[in-house]
């Protein structure tokens, strides 16, 4: 079937097998928004991604079966498509939580309940972030093979949120740079290299188990079975690359273009072998591996996004950079080895933002109903 599940123990759009799509969504919730109007609308964004993902209409009434003098449910958009293997993943930024140390700074009364490990991200070395790209009180990352299918399940969440959330920021994402599953062939970045050769896979139980969800002895307790996203938006210079030669491109990387293979040798999922001295220390690959890194592994699930052309003529593309983790601070750990890295001198970041990502739901439950 082209449909996946909505509900189950963990939200899906994580270990799912990456779609070629991606609508992604920061919220800011109005400044009058209350506790009630915050759990009334992550309900009724729950019942409206559960139809959603099921490739209906976001109400009963739909597009079409509603009083005709009245602006209709659902957009109309989607009417006659598949799901398209559509995922809708809802995410909560630490703003949500207390940000200050005033007693009106606790908007929503949740700054007992905040994860100690959610916070922004901490300033890297080269960064060049950009306050229209960064943060959000919530987000959605709506997944799916066909863009339409994704950018109709953002618009209606965002009609949805009328009078209590507002869009910050979204971004649009094709061309998936990863794989979540042995079955798919691993796809390309925009500097033409295989991406996601060596990521956490959606059906390897104990990697998820250890470096994705947050366990049973993990805290707080309503984020078990969640997750944290961290998210960079990624400018990337194409136009010096593609002038820079192919063994230096494969010398920034530390894989071959043609395979993706280490340049230690082998084929596309041969370890590295960091040893023989043909991977360079700085190179992209060496720094962000796990042995280098203590251990810490992502799941990458990002895409490359396109934003048409900028004042010089070049192309404002880039990627849009989205990891799964148990703890944020094994994002944090791989940016900072990535400070040396040879592709700092073609990629920028301009945006960052965190969100707590809570478990799934049984059916007719909601997301965040563990912490609200
Ligand atoms: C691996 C590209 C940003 C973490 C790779 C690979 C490529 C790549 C081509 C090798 C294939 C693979 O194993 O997937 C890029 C590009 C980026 C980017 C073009 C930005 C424009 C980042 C960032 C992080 C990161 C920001 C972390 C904060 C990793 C990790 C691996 C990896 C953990 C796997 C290392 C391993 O296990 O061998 N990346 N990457 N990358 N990248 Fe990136």
């Amino acid at each position: 079937s082209e449909a996946h599940a909505f509900y189950g123990a963990h939200q899906a759009g994580i270990a799912t097998p990456v779609q070629d799509h991606l609508h992604f969504a920061a919220y800011d919730l109005s400044p009058r928004a209350t506790r009630e109007d915050l759990v009334a609308l992550l309900q009724e964004w729950s019942y409206a991604a559960a139809r959603l993902t099921q490739g209906l209409d976001v109400s009963a009434t739909g597009a079409v079966g509603g009083n005709p003098a009245a602006p209709p449910d659902d957009t109309g958009e989607a009417l006659g498509l598949p799901p398209a293997h559509l995922t809708i993943t809802i995410g909560l930024g630490s703003s949500l939580f207390s940000t200050g140390d005033s007693a009106d700074s606790d908007r929503f009364g949740l700054a007992a309940q905040r994860p100690a490990g959610l916070a922004p991200l901490p300033p890297f070395l080269g960064d060049a972030l950009q306050a229209e790209w960064s943060h959000g009180d919530l987000c959605i990352q709506a997944c799916a093979d066909d863009p339409q299918v994704a950018v109709h399940a953002v618009r209606n969440l965002s009609r949805t949120a009328f009078g209590r959330a507002s869009v910050r920021w979204s971004q649009m994402g094709f061309g998936r740079t990863s794989r979540t599953s042995a079955a798919q062939a691993t796809p390309r970045n925009l500097f033409g290299f295989k991406d996601g050769t060596r990521n956490v896979l959606g059906t390897e139980e104990d990697r998820l188990a250890e470096h994705v969800w947050v366990g049973e002895g993990d805290e707080p307790a309503w984020l078990r079975g969640g997750s944290y996203l961290a998210v960079r938006k990624i400018e990337m210079q194409l136009e010096p690359w593609d002038r820079t030669s192919l063994a230096e491109q494969e010398r920034v990387l530390g894989r071959d273009k043609a395979e993706g293979a280490p340049l230690s040798g082998g084929t596309e999922f041969t370890e590295p072998d960091f040893a023989a001295g043909a991977i360079d220390v700085a190179s992209h690959v060496a720094l962000a591996h796990p042995d280098h890194n203590g251990g810490a592994t992502l799941l990458r699930r990002g895409y490359n996004f396109v934003d048409g052309t900028n004042a010089l003529g070049r192309l404002d593309a880039g990627l849009f950079f989205l990891a799964y983790v148990r703890d944020l601070e094994q994002v944090i750990t791989v940016q900072r080895a990535l400070a040396t890295d040879l592709m700092n001198e073609y990629v920028r970041h301009i945006g960052s933002a965190t969100f707590a990502i809570p478990p799934g739901v049984a059916p007719g439950g909601w997301v965040g109903e563990t912490l609200l």
